[in-house]
């Protein structure tokens, strides 16, 4: 499906190029995939056998994770995730959604500098990150099946994308957070008002069968113990607010939200104020500490401003705090990391 655009658009690049316009023209990296026009690649198009064949297992992991690998799977030994979560309940319409986060494309981005370790990280390492956080359970291990078939749906899902191109849709729709503390209070009127008919007055969402038959939710929970940890991105004001605005109530696209911004803030805030699982030892991530998100809500913290403040907010005046201190980084030849913390912050 993106086989003609790609070609077509290094024919003009090509045509350009004998014609004496910019070189640059060229490279891949002018190449924009606008997801919400990009053909979702179909599995049932591929040949039967063993590609075909991890490709469907990669889907399934996706949407029913909790029957493959969640806490209540039949074998012990298969229990890899700590929640009853699917990928998909982030990930949405099976990682494809644009700006939920989705894996088209991703292919190409990795392997890539990740803050959080501060290291260059592969893509089985991003999916165990969430393995560990979003789903609060264990390392896949690298030479599983469960592992192979995740990157390769990922690969599946990325075909035809090149390596720096520009993807719209990717990641979540970038806004700005008010510049305030969250209001808890009115985040819970917004909670009642619009989103407990589906997660539950506490929380707890609904499940699909029993607890124990690893069936999963109908709606998923978002606090309370069987859902992603403290560790998680999801766990980060900015990054939940911009999820729950764009994508939430379910049914919500990118280009018709629904809440307002404040009320995505608010609510977000009341969700993240409840408790959750905790993850051990999170002192360690972010060991560049210029590199640690200012929504990151748990210690140690760089700028000296209360704990509260990267829970709750306001973040613009944090956010600032942090740009004057990579400013300082840069003046003092660290230009490369402090450009990592940059990218980071957004
Ligand atoms: C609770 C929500 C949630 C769940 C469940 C979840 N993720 Fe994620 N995932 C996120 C968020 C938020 C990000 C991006 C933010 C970040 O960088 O931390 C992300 C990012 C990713 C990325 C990188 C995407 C990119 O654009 O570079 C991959 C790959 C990924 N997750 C895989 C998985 C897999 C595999 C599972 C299931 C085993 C999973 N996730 C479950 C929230 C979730
Ligand atoms: C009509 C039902 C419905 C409503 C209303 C709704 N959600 Fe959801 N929500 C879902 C479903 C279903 C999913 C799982 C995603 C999927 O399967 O596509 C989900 C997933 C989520 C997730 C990520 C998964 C998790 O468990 O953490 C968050 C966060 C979330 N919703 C927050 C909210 C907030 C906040 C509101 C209110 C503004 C809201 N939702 C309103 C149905 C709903």
């Amino acid at each position: 499906m993106m086989k003609p655009r790609t070609t077509f658009t290094f024919l003009l690049a090509g045509l350009s190029a004998l014609l004496g316009a910019s070189p640059a023209l060229a490279a891949d990296t002018s190449m924009t995939v606008k997801l919400a026009d990009h053909a979702v690649p179909d599995i049932e198009q591929l040949p039967p056998g063993h590609y075909k064949d991890l490709v469907q297992y990669g889907h399934a992991l996706t949407t029913r994770t909790f029957a493959h690998i969640g806490p209540e799977v039949l074998n012990v030994g298969k229990r890899y995730a700590g929640n009853n979560l699917a990928c998909a309940s982030c990930h949405q319409q099976a990682a494809t959604k644009p700006f939920a986060m989705p894996w088209t494309g991703v292919s190409a981005t990795f392997p890539q500098y990740r803050g959080r370790e501060d290291d260059i990280s592969t893509v089985e390492e991003r999916v165990n990150g969430c393995m560990e956080r979003s789903m609060s359970g264990q390392p896949l291990p690298l030479d599983s099946r469960e592992m192979k078939a995740f990157v390769t749906y990922i690969s599946f899902l990325s075909r035809g994308i090149p390596v720096g191109a520009t993807v719209e849709g990717a990641g979540m729709v970038q806004s700005k957070m008010p510049n305030r503390r969250a209001d808890l209070e009115a985040g819970a009127k917004v909670y009642e008002a619009k989103c407990s008919v589906c997660h539950g007055p506490d929380g707890q969402g609904v499940r699909a069968g029993q607890p124990g038959d690893a069936q999963g939710y109908i709606f998923p929970p978002l606090w309370g113990n069987d859902t992603f940890n403290n560790g998680a991105g999801m766990n980060r004001l900015a990054m939940a607010t911009r999820f729950v605005k764009h994508n939430m109530p379910q049914g919500t696209s990118f280009d018709a939200p629904q809440l307002t911004d404040d009320e995505a803030y608010d609510v977000s805030a009341y969700m993240l104020s409840k408790p959750r699982p905790v993850k051990a030892n999170l002192e360690v991530d972010f060991p560049a500490r210029w590199n640690k998100p200012v929504d990151s809500a748990f210690p140690p913290y760089l700028l000296g401003a209360p704990a509260d403040q990267h829970r709750f907010g306001p973040f613009p005046p944090l956010v600032e705090k942090q740009r004057q201190m990579a400013e300082q980084l840069k003046a003092q030849g660290v230009a490369e990391r402090a450009k990592a913390a940059e990218a980071d912050r957004k």
